[in-house]
């Protein structure tokens, strides 16, 4: 097992244990975790028909009181009114203060009921279990936690830590090979944030990734989950260094809330931002062509079948129904979005550009010119006009 120690501050910690079948043996690491045997899982429809019955039934094999609450699948139930309908649950259920919310399931879930958990009561302990990969490689590590507001993805949250991650590669076997594409774009833009020797492992390992080779994808998240921690223990309250993580971010979300959180997911949507970000530091001057075709590259893989030609660059026909957010944007609405953003600062958009592999820059004198003269060159570029 590979075990992570997450030091927030002197008397604050807690640690990711990675391994595949951790699930069988959950009962034991929790009871060392947590306090209290009370615990309230949250998930969604398909993760609790495909995982909620054995947690169940692990968890009392250990003595543990255990509950259920399911809440609809996707991005546009990570909100308020869903917030709501879990209070109301967890009311009812008599939910107290020593109540253990554990969050089984992908990104939404864990945002979700980490908020829950960090506003209901003024706090309950929190643990959670990621079942997709974007989950297991970012979303559940850093403590933060949140749900959207239909002008503006993740503006309703808070940095709340949990008393433990307990993650399973195992159950990546089940995940779409959608989400695991999801996930590897997050993977891949830990590796241009912060490392070039990881880079070069997922340009060599990609096809078999993208295959769910059970080794290498244990092998990946261990490696990324590392990456990540190393990051948010310099800035645990994002205050600075740790914005690095928002590589493909700031675009990224825009077109999410343009999409209106449907039709174009969150790996989708970074992978679109960091290939429109390159743009804008390719045009700076701040990164090279080669750098930027690299980019291109290694993201082409994703939403192509397995089969795509490295060697050509033209854009698989799946990534058409993707572009078509990008193809009808209204300028001063993206603008808008962008002004919105929680990296903002004394209102400036804040840009996260690349330089080379391992380095990445915090920009802060983006203008709305060059972010519209990227889109259309982009646009361009991959013949959407
Ligand atoms: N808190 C953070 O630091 C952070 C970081 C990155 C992303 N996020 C957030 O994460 C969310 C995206 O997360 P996501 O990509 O995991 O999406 P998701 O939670 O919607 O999960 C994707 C799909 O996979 C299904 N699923 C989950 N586990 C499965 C399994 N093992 N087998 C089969 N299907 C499974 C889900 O039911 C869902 O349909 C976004 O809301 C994003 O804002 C948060």
């Amino acid at each position: 097992m590979k075990e992570i120690t997450v030091k927030i501050t002197e008397d604050k910690e807690y640690k990711i244990c990675i391994e595949k079948g951790i699930l069988n043996n959950l009962g034991e690491h929790l009871s060392k975790a947590i306090e209290n045997k009370r615990v309230i899982v949250i998930t969604n429809p398909l993760v609790n028909s495909l995982y909620g019955a054995k947690l169940l039934s692990v968890l009392k094999k250990d003595g543990f009181n255990s509950d259920l609450i399911e809440v609809p699948d996707g991005e546009k139930y990570k909100s308020l009114s869903t917030a709501k309908y879990l209070y109301d649950e967890l009311l009812k259920r008599k939910a107290n203060r020593t109540t253990t919310l554990i969050a089984l399931g992908g990104g939404v879930i864990g945002d979700l009921t980490g908020f829950v958990a960090a506003t209901y009561m003024r706090s309950l302990p929190l643990v959670h279990i990621p079942t997709t990969l974007l989950a297991q490689v970012d979303s559940s590590i850093g403590g933060k936690v949140a749900v959207d507001h239909p002008l503006a993805k993740n503006i309703i949250g808070s940095f709340y830590q949990p008393k433990a991650v307990y993650t399973d590669p195992e159950v990546l076997q089940t995940l779409s090979d959608k989400d695991i594409k999801n996930g590897i774009v997050e993977v891949i833009k830990i590796a241009v944030i912060k490392s070039p020797v990881f880079f070069k492992w997922l340009e060599k390992n990609i096809d078999q990734l993208l295959k769910k080779h059970k080794d290498l994808l244990c092998e990946l998240v261990k490696e990324a989950v590392s990456l990540k921690v190393d990051i948010v223990l310099k800035d645990p309250w994002e205050r600075g260094l740790r914005k690095v993580l928002n590589f493909g971010h700031s675009i990224g979300h825009a077109l999410e809330v343009e999409a209106g959180y449907q039709g174009l997911n969150h790996g989708e949507a970074v992978a679109l931002g960091m290939l429109i970000e390159t743009k804008i530091a390719r045009n700076r001057g701040m990164c090279s062509e080669d750098f930027e075709e690299k980019i291109k590259r290694i993201l082409l893989f994703l939403p192509s079948s397995l089969s795509f030609p490295s060697s050509s660059l033209s854009f698989p026909r799946k990534w058409e129904s993707i572009f078509k957010y990008i193809k009808n944007i209204d300028h001063n609405q993206l603008w808008e979005t962008l002004t919105l953003d929680k990296k903002n600062s004394q209102g400036k958009i804040i840009f996260i550009l690349p330089k080379v592999l391992g380095k990445v820059v915090l920009i802060d004198d983006i203008n709305k010119e060059e972010v519209i003269e990227a889109l259309e060159e982009f646009k361009k570029e991959w013949k959407l006009c």
